[in-house]
């Protein structure tokens, strides 16, 4: 494990142990692969296995000094910026617009995960900060003035990667994007249905969401008439179809407790390195989103999105224009900003209602921390109080 001399004291011991061992005893000292000691040891001292947090060697010179100099040229490779999701909130457009300025610069693409690096989450995290520095290296820049940034829209909702995330860039600026939860749910369940996952395209999102809400196989009889997915169409019955279904239904609903994830990264970042943008008003005006984004970095020269994005009928959506094509869109893929049908209007309130408590402490710790409500939280926390008084009245 190269741990970057975070103890220098231990190698100190070490070499001196070895050369103890090799003067003083008969003991002969044979090399043994580290791995297979490794099991050894940790079968010996099970507790003492732990997942090690990477650091910056480049953030401290004794560190750096006892580094490969080979690998001195990753220091100017350590992303500046995470844009850390959730999935499905338009992290793609973010990583887009923002590659539009030449200043910033994301990873090599990757086949397996595409444009995202993934390095904070359990995927990765084994090989290491070089192996995550060095997906920065070889972009066509110059890495004294570039500002890299990595967009992995796994790392928002996961609980190891605020840790993680600021032992090894403990001064990055962290960009999240917030849309309603309740379309943030509907879009990744729409995601999965594209992408052919069998349960997405057996079960409709209400009998995802609602049918399935305390135990699948119970299911509710919710409007007088029998919702029951009926065995006969129901491919999934056994209890590995019954983990699938609510894992799915899991991976809809869980990135969108916002609150709940934002107070992880607030335990490790300070709220002036957050970033939090209103994915909706990204949606509708994403150049006044970029330029003010650009403000917030401290951006010397920021370009006016104004004069790159236009807004395409066809596709629904703001693209960047294509200057040398005669200034005609070039759109995200069919993959991003789907049409689909609007969910349905039992499954909106239930999922509102779910995610009432989740909202309202998300707008006291936005109030908190200083920034401002995004739009459709108001709007979503105003829809439950008139469901609130509206069941008041008829009662
Ligand atoms: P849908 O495809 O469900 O409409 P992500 O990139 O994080 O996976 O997010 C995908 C979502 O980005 C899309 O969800 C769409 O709503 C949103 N989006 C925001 N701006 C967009 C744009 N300019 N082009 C395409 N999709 C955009």
């Amino acid at each position: 494990m190269s741990n970057y001399a975070n103890d220098r004291l231990a190698l100190y011991t070490f070499s001196e142990l070895i050369s103890f061992v090799q003067r003083y005893t008969n003991l002969q000292l044979r090399y043994a692969n580290p791995l297979k000691l490794a099991d050894i040891y940790f079968d010996l001292f099970p507790n003492e296995k732990t997942t090690p947090f990477w650091t910056n060697p480049c953030d401290d010179k004794r560190h750096l000094a006892i580094w490969s100099t080979t690998k001195h040229y990753l220091c100017n490779h350590a992303p500046k910026i995470l844009i850390v999701g959730p999935q499905k909130t338009g992290t793609t457009a973010l990583y887009t617009f923002l590659n539009l300025n030449p200043l910033f610069k994301s990873a090599r693409m990757s086949r397996e995960d595409f444009e995202e690096v993934q390095f904070f989450n359990d995927k990765h995290y084994a090989r290491g900060s070089d192996w995550y520095f060095s997906r920065f290296a070889g972009a066509n820049a110059n890495p004294n003035e570039a500002i890299y940034f990595d967009k992995s829209a796994t790392y928002f909702d996961d609980s190891k990667v605020p840790e993680r995330a600021s032992n090894l860039l403990p001064n990055a600026r962290i960009i999240m994007l917030l849309v309603d939860p309740a379309d943030r749910a509907y879009s990744w369940y729409q995601h999965m249905k594209a992408h052919g996952d069998i349960i997405a395209n057996g079960l409709s999102f209400d009998q995802l969401i609602l049918d399935a809400r305390d135990d699948i196989s119970l299911v509710e009889n919710r409007t007088g008439k029998s919702n029951k997915i009926e065995p006969s169409t129901n491919p999934f019955e056994n209890a590995s179809s019954m983990a699938a279904i609510r894992q799915l239904r899991n991976r809809c609903i869980h990135p969108g407790f916002y609150a709940q994830h934002l107070i992880s990264w607030l335990e490790h970042y300070s709220s002036r390195q957050i970033i939090i943008i209103d994915g909706q008003w990204f949606k509708y005006n994403p150049a006044a989103v970029m330029n003010r984004l650009q403000l917030l970095l401290g951006i010397r020269d920021p370009i006016d999105y104004n004069e790159i994005l236009a807004f395409d009928s066809r596709k629904g959506y703001f693209c960047p224009l294509d200057t040398l094509a005669g200034n005609r869109t070039r759109c995200l893929g069919k993959s991003k900003g789907r049409k689909y049908e609007p969910m349905s209007e039992q499954v909106r309130h239930y999922l509102n209602r779910l995610y009432l408590s989740q909202n309202r402490q998300l707008a006291h710790l936005l109030n908190d921390i200083g920034q401002p409500l995004p739009t459709w939280l108001d709007a979503a926390l105003d829809s439950v109080a008139q469901l609130a008084s509206a069941s008041d009245r008829n009662l």
